[in-house]
């Protein structure tokens, strides 16, 4: 075998967003040496883009929210599919996660009375969004690095893993290639960690970065965990649509928490018109009431701009597809509009959303302060990912555990805006401190040199195909596909359409070239992530075909309604002996009647 160089951790995590580092960290003060590999650079992870806050019943500005309300509101969002005990742990933990985050540094904006201000977001009861203006991931990335710099991680950067390696049923490594120069290492870990985020870049339009290529959820699957929920895809309502090169950029759902509206091209706010039943009740009938709620009163309700984000998104798309979108094809967003209401409208947008008020100035010549914005859906989380279980976050591979958007259970099918945030804090701490605990409780295991010279030649192939064809061209065709096709709204015959194409994409992947060598290679980089994004998209066309219902992020217009076979049960992905993917419904777990009480209570 070729003399790769090696390194050995006890705890190996994949991924350097919230997740990860967070799961370092906690690893690393368990007392066990941790290595951390990270895609880009270290502090450029895709939790830097998220904007509106994070979500945690801190109960600073309403005093009346509690976990028992934010585990409510999780469960009605995500449909009631959700892995009832992460939406628990997750209501329960994410208070003290957000407080530690504080104490480690993090910026937080304040109340008048200095406590964390919280904002208001899509279906949560109560303000819950702890936040620092609209650049929350990116102040949470920055405390999580400055903390866990001084807890002795060793950090590879700009490392990409192309498999993991196994010792029987448990994971004991990854084999992985250095992006600069392209040399191949070996890292052998007692436990691993993936934290890789999403799977975005399977689609033409989303909010995510270049990085979301599903990785994490190939490697997992490949090694032999199970993937759950792939057919609930979260498209944000608010990306940006135009000029075309930014299209998909995230349009934070707090503009819409600060009280800007969703209009058509007939000046018309249409979600007055769509309120679903369930949340009639607690939804604004007058722009009136949906301005004083912005505005903190606690009496009044959420305006419908405010409804989940499945629901918003699809009412978009239906004002487009009836003639009613903007001149490229949105629907406007307006926040200059509280210039009737606020005398200093302009500071306080530039305060509350500074980024956004650069991203529209910079990116369109667009001024939020006195031109409402275009915007359109865009592909942004996915609810499904890697099968954990709940208190551990260990995959069904031993040893083998996942954290953040990468893992999956606890968002059902469909995630409220902020849970990310605090999701990846919560159970990266979680995966952490089980990983370190496996890793004292288990040896190393053997390294499979056999496996890793095939990884190696699979790698390289490409270069040997002087004609082959162009990854670019491959990645392009597949991501215009997978949006046509499986995008928001869905039905049978499309979604078999796709499975075909994925068939031939394979074929394409199979044949791609590149041209040079190893170094600075970008072509070569886009020619391995193909194998994850296919993975990932013939994973969310088989469930969505499964799913022969709509609920929360999944529209099949073949199946409009809820269905009640479809109330209790996920969509469970594994690779079976033969290489194809297999998949199953499985019922979930009985709820117990401490927290189907809670339901009741909050209904
Ligand atoms: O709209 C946003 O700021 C996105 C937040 C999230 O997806 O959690």
């Amino acid at each position: 075998m070729a003399d790769y160089e090696t390194f050995q951790h006890d705890v190996l995590v994949i991924g350097a967003g919230g997740a990860g580092l967070r799961a370092a960290i906690e690893a690393s003060v368990a007392g066990v040496s941790v290595g951390l590999i990270c895609k880009s650079l270290l502090g450029k992870a895709h939790t830097v883009m998220a904007e509106g806050g994070i979500a945690a019943a801190l109960g600073n500005v309403d005093d009346r929210d509690n976990w028992k309300v934010h585990f409510a509101d999780t469960m009605r969002g995500g449909q009631y599919v959700n892995q009832w005990r992460m939406a628990e742990l997750h209501a329960k933990e994410a208070p003290d996660r957000v407080r530690e985050l504080e104490a480690w540094g993090a910026v937080f904006d304040r109340t008048k009375d200095g406590r964390i201000l919280q904002r208001n977001f899509g279906g949560h009861k109560y303000p819950r969004l702890a936040h620092v203006g609209d650049r929350t991931g990116l102040e949470m990335i920055r405390t999580l690095q400055d903390h866990g710099v001084h807890q002795g991680i060793e950090v590879y950067m700009e490392h990409t893993v192309l498999s993991l390696l196994k010792d029987g049923d448990r994971a004991t490594g990854a084999f992985a290639y250095e992006r600069e120069r392209g040399r191949f290492k070996i890292f052998r870990a007692k436990a691993i960690v993936l934290a890789t985020g999403g799977i975005g870049r399977a689609y033409k339009i989303t909010s995510n970065s270049w990085e979301s290529t599903g990785d994490g959820l190939a490697l997992g699957y490949e090694a032999g965990a199970e993937l759950i929920d792939m057919e609930f895809v979260q498209f944000h309502p608010t990306g940006m649509i135009w000029p075309p090169s930014v299209m998909g950029i995230l349009v934070t759902e707090g503009v819409r928490g600060e009280g800007g509206i969703l209009t058509n091209n007939e000046g018309k706010r249409f979600m007055f018109d769509s309120i679903p039943e369930n949340y009639r009740a607690q939804t604004a009938d007058n722009a009136e009431e949906g301005w004083r709620y912005c505005q903190g009163d606690k009496n009044a309700r959420r305006p419908p701009e405010l409804l989940t984000r499945d629901h918003v998104a699809r009412c978009i798309v239906r004002e487009i597809k009836e003639g009613r979108g903007t001149p490229h094809g949105g629907v406007y967003l307006d926040i200059a509009w509280i210039k009737e209401k606020l005398p200093n409208a302009a500071e306080y947008i530039k305060r509350k959303l500074p980024s956004m008020y650069h991203q529209f100035k910079q990116l369109a010549d667009i001024d939020i302060t006195e031109q409402p914005m275009e915007v359109g859906p865009t592909t942004h989380y996915a609810m499904g990912g890697i099968h954990v279980d709940p208190d551990t976050q260990m995959s069904r591979v031993l040893g083998l555990f996942a954290a953040g958007e990468c893992a999956a259970g606890i968002n059902g099918a469909n995630r409220l805006g902020g849970n990310s945030l605090s999701d990846i804090v919560v159970f990266g701490k979680r995966a952490g401190e089980f990983a370190a605990k496996f890793a004292k409780e288990n040896q190393h295991g053997r390294t499979d040199n056999e496996a890793i010279e095939i990884i190696a030649r699979e790698a390289v192939a490409p270069f040997e195909r002087d004609d082959g064809e162009n990854p670019y061209q491959v990645q392009k065709d597949l991501q215009e596909m997978m949006q046509n096709n499986v995008g928001i709204v869905r039905n049978e015959m499309e979604m078999k359409t796709a499975l075909d194409h994925l068939k031939k994409f394979w074929e394409r992947t199979n044949r791609v070239g590149v041209s040079g060598h190893r170094e600075f290679n970008p072509g070569w980089h886009t020619a391995l992530d193909l194998k994850n994004l296919l993975i990932v998209s013939e994973a969310i066309t088989q469930a969505a075909l499964e799913r022969h219902e709509s609920r929360g992020a999944q529209f099949r217009e073949d199946y409009p309604n809820k269905e009640e076979r479809f109330a209790k049960v996920n969509t469970m992905i594994s690779k079976a002996p033969d290489g194809s993917m297999q998949i199953r419904l499985e019922a979930l777990p009985e709820m117990p009647d401490y927290l189907k009480q809670v339901i009741e209570e909050m209904r």
